[in-house]
């Protein structure tokens, strides 16, 4: 069976990803490119036809909806007319590229872009590039990548086509407008260029068309594996978490916050603290409605075959704590990359007083590889239910609360390498501390 995929590349201007998208589409069997900016540079271009003020949305969307889009693939790409007119190279005309950020930050013209977008699903599959394909038009597809260069090589890769094309703008301009674009791409209120949770990031900046072209389509190799995480039965996961609930809300009468934190999709990382023997399945058993998580345990659990055997079912990585365990690590970043959840303590062991702690090194490695965003996660209560010093679990009441997602982007903005992993293990602690202190202040409702 020929199945369907949604290749989503998003990125700044002269990432590259026009070019990639189109090798994609070629190398894929019935695979349609879409450039999606092209359509933002068509309403553009029917304005100034139609002598509209691009900046004013009250004259610019009147013009848009009476006017009549035509698509059609030619070449295995998507081409469109506006009012019976192909507006074809025009399209790139120095007008259009300098209004066009005005038109893509109106809300109209972009739900008029984003529903044109959508329904082109029906061609089969679509190589889409664009600004937002992965975080707003197709947001559940399991092919994201974002693709960046840095400014300097993204503005000669400009220069040179503009050169190509006959036109005389000086390095230094494209350059500048590049920037002037970029800025306003990730400024504007709406849909603005970020990179989507989940999304793959690749650097293009020094590398060929052919060498990121199959770093993508190994991406997509690499998703469409039959996944590690098979080991994860969901019958038993279901029913473990499901009698975890229960007891938590007889004994702890527990409460969960913020579960639509949570992404449905994709690769994520649930990170929590860790004050009790109780934190896994309070985590386990309130995430469950929202999906499934990988946890880890310490191997010794693993030795008895039953519990074991139990462990591995419910899709637990065992864990020596002694190493650093390189190949757990590398269980954790695959599933990761396979788009499934994994749920870590990253202070490592259990409080022994119920503070926080720092986070073990581990942490940041661990998020930085993975590719995925985090969700943090302030358990309350559980040391009082049952600590390391108490002797059993106690009739205390439990809560948990689903912090904001930390992105991709944000972990990306730390840096990369060995200091930056400290910063990301930093980061998500901070993150459970300010869920601690706004649920103790009464802050946290719903
Ligand atoms: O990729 P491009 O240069 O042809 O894009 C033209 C403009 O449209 C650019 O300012 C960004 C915007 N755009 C957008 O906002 N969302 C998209 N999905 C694609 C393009």
């Amino acid at each position: 069976m020929n199945r369907q995929r949604i290749i989503a590349i998003d990125g700044p201007a002269a990432s590259g990803k026009s070019t990639v998208a189109r090798e994609v589409a070629k190398r894929m069997s019935n695979c349609i490119y879409v450039d999606s900016g092209s359509l933002y540079r068509g309403v553009t271009w029917k304005m100034i036809q139609s002598g509209v003020n691009t900046k004013n949305p009250l004259l610019v969307l009147p013009v848009l909806l009476k006017s009549k889009w035509k698509f059609e693939v030619r070449d295995r790409a998507v081409v469109f007319s506006i009012d019976g007119v192909e507006p074809g190279e025009a399209l790139r005309d120095k007008d259009v590229r300098e209004a066009v950020s005005d038109i893509a930050a109106i809300p109209g013209v972009r739900i008029f872009v984003v529903r044109n977008l959508r329904k082109l699903k029906k061609l089969g599959s679509l190589a889409m590039e664009g600004r937002d394909i992965g975080s707003v038009v197709f947001p559940k597809t399991p092919y994201k990548f974002y693709l960046d260069a840095n400014p300097e090589e993204r503005a000669n890769r400009r220069h040179a086509e503009l050169a190509a094309k006959g036109e005389t703008e000086k390095a230094q301009e494209v350059l500048e407008s590049l920037q002037r674009r970029d800025q306003k791409d990730s400024s504007r209120k709406t849909a603005p260029l970020k990179i989507a949770d989940g999304a793959y990031v690749i650097d293009t900046s020094g590398h060929g068309i052919e060498e990121v072209t199959r770093i993508l389509m190994d991406r997509i190799a690499e998703l469409e594996k039959p996944r590690t995480d098979k080991m994860l039965n969901p019958v038993w996961y279901h029913i473990t978490c499901k009698f975890f609930g229960i007891c938590l809300s007889v004994v702890n009468r527990y409460k969960i916050y913020g579960l639509k934190n949570i992404p449905e999709t994709g690769g994520v990382i649930i990170a929590s603290n860790h004050a009790s023997y109780i934190d896994p399945p309070v985590v386990g058993a309130s995430s469950r409605k929202k999906r499934m998580t990988h946890f880890m345990a310490r191997d010794t659990l693993f030795r008895n075959p039953l519990m074991g055997a139990f462990l591995r079912r419910v899709g637990v990585i065992p864990l020596d704590r002694d190493k650093g365990d390189i190949k757990a690590m590398k269980t954790a970043i695959q599933l990761l990359k396979d788009g499934a959840s994994v749920a870590l303590f990253p202070e490592g062991t259990r409080s022994v007083d119920g503070t926080l702690q720092p986070p073990k090194p581990g942490i940041g490695f661990l998020v930085a590889k993975g590719h995925a965003p985090v969700v943090p996660v302030y358990v309350h209560g559980s040391y009082e239910a049952w600590s390391k010093h108490s002797g059993g679990l106690k009739f205390k009441p439990v809560a948990v609360v689903f912090g904001k997602l930390i992105t991709r982007e944000e972990i990306l903005g730390l840096g990369e390498g060995r200091a930056a992993y400290s910063l990301i293990g930093e980061l998500i602690m901070k993150r459970i501390a300010e869920l601690k202190e706004n649920f103790e202040k009464g802050l946290i409702h719903e």
